[in-house]
């Protein structure tokens, strides 16, 4: 009777310490913790608010940029976004208003991201070895001596 007693006792502190981190857990884990998954889904909300999207997407330079839109649209160009040369719209537009200058790169190494000869790319796509390209080497605007980069087509 005696060791029954003590044995009533263990598991009592034992149902005491179930409970207590039961009832602990509720209020240290986060509401909308194990949501969707095992992590906190208000998280996510969160941190979109803290980082607002900087790509305006291809038709957001057209409303300020209509004539230059329109040479792009024209030419061999048109597919490529201006975010994709000039970068995202959110360092150069905020709220609608500029707010900074928009980056220009007239560097060869700009066009050469898509256009230097490699063995990897489509053998379709329009292609330059640089070296070969323009006999005596380039001039002091680079590729843009001869191409417009917005309608690049001669
Ligand atoms: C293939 C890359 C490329 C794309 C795509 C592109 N641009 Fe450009 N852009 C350039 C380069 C390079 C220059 C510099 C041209 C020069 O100095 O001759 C330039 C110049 C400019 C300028 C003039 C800056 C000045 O000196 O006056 C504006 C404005 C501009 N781009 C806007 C746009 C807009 C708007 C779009 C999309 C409709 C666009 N660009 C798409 C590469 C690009
Ligand atoms: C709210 C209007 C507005 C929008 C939207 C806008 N721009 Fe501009 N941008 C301007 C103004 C104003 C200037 C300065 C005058 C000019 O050169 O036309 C300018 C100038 C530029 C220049 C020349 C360099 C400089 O900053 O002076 C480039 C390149 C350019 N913009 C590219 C872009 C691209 C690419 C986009 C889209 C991602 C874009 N802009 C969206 C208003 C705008
Ligand atoms: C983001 C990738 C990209 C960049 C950067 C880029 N281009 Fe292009 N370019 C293209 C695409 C896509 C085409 C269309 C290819 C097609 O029609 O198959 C093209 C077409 C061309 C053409 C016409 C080829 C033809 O025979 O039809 C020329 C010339 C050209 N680009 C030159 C340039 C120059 C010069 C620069 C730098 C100022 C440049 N490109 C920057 C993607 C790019
Ligand atoms: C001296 C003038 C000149 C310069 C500078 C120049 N190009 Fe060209 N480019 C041409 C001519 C002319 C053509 C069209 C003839 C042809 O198809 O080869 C052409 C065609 C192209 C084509 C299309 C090739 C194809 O297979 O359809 C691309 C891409 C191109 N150039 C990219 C560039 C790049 C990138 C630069 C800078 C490294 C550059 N060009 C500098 C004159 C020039």
């Amino acid at each position: 009777m005696e060791h029954a007693r003590h044995v009533f006792r263990v598991l009592l502190v034992l149902l005491l310490v179930i409970v207590v981190v039961i009832v602990g857990r509720s209020f240290l884990v986060p509401k909308s913790f194990g949501m969707y998954g095992n992590y906190r889904y208000d998280n996510v909300p969160e941190q979109m608010a803290a980082r607002p999207p900087l790509h305006g997407g291809a038709r957001s330079c057209a409303d300020c940029h209509d004539e230059r839109s329109a040479v792009l649209a024209k030419g061999s160009h048109a597919r490529v976004s201006c975010e994709v040369c000039h970068g995202p719209l959110g360092r150069h537009v905020k709220d609608g208003d500029v707010v900074a200058k928009m980056a220009i790169d007239r560097s060869p190494r700009l066009c050469g991201n898509c256009h230097r000869k490699i063995d990897g790319r489509p053998p379709k796509f329009p292609q330059v070895v640089f070296e070969k390209h323009v006999e005596g080497g380039l001039g002091p605007k680079g590729c843009l001596d001869c191409h417009d980069a917005h309608s690049p087509k001669l």
